[in-house]
């Protein structure tokens, strides 16, 4: 799952994957072969307030623009769409940052419908999980590594997501634990290191607090750490004081739409 250039034909695409956050939708297709189709990796903002109806109109425009984009018929390409929430048999169960009519709502029907094919829903740090367990920076030589994985995703909230020797314990919601009586998220993600305007040494401190805790909790062998801030991790990574190897994420912004696009390819995964 790297990135490639455009394939020549529709043959070679293998499903779309579409990263829903708060902000934006990420998108792009994905090969036969896995790897993100570079060229159609782009984003669309998120509707205003994230209402269900309106964000699958945003992501049925979004495939009518890659069909124009690629100059070729998507119909029938199956659709790995995430969410920022609890998703459990394609209903999802929670709405942290995302309109609250998201809860309850059979949104693999609605969508499916909507985008005319089928959809595969998964949380979006699941997906992002999927991508670098498969073939980031949680696996090695294109198998996912032994033992205990954690991605953490540092953004508008805290994403989890949790393995053992690749398989996905699926929602776990570490970002909402709750820690010195706060949800964890409220204080330790990367927007309130923007919100409250803290330096890079603050921060660390709410990280360490937070990690430490998570750590205490599942014991994992491996930390992966995504998010945009990831981008940045020479700041803060090598000064954080943990048991488990801490690492960068690889696909950085790619990792929701890589792994939500794999969820379509492999069901079952
Ligand atoms: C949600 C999670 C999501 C995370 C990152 C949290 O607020 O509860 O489901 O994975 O934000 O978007």
């Amino acid at each position: 799952m790297a990135t490639s250039a455009a394939p020549a034909s529709k043959s070679q695409f293998a499903a779309i994957g579409l990263d829903m956050g708060g902000s934006s939708i990420k998108y792009a297709l994905v090969g036969t072969d896995g790897k993100l189709v570079e060229s159609t990796f782009n984003k669309a903002l998120t509707p205003e307030g994230a209402h269900p109806e309106a964000v699958a109109e945003v992501m049925a425009q979004i495939i009518r623009d890659l069909q124009e984009v690629t100059g070729e018929d998507l119909a029938g390409l199956p659709a790995g769409v995430t969410v920022p929430g609890i998703v459990i048999d394609g209903v999802v169960h929670s709405a942290a940052n995302i309109d609250k009519a998201w809860i309850g709502l059979d949104a693999t029907s609605m969508l499916s419908k909507v985008l005319e094919r089928e959809v595969y829903l998964l949380n979006d740090a699941d997906a992002a999980g999927v991508a670098e367990v498969y073939a980031g920076a949680g696996s090695k030589d294109g198998q996912p590594l032994k033992g205990s994985t954690l991605l953490l995703t540092l953004g508008t909230g805290i994403g989890s997501a949790f393995f053992r020797d690749g398989v996905l314990f699926p929602n776990v919601e570490f970002g909402h634990l709750e820690i010195d009586g706060f949800d964890a998220e409220s204080k330790a993600a990367a927007r309130v290191m923007r919100e409250e305007n803290l330096s890079w040494e603050q921060y660390i401190a709410r990280l360490q607090r937070y990690l430490s805790h998570v750590e205490f909790l599942c014991s994992p062998d491996l930390i992966v750490i995504g998010g945009a801030i990831s981008e940045d991790h020479e700041h803060f990574l090598p000064k954080l004081d943990l048991r488990a190897k801490l690492v960068p994420a690889e696909f950085n912004n790619a990792a929701g739409v890589l792994g939500a696009a794999h969820r379509a390819m492999h069901p079952g995964n």
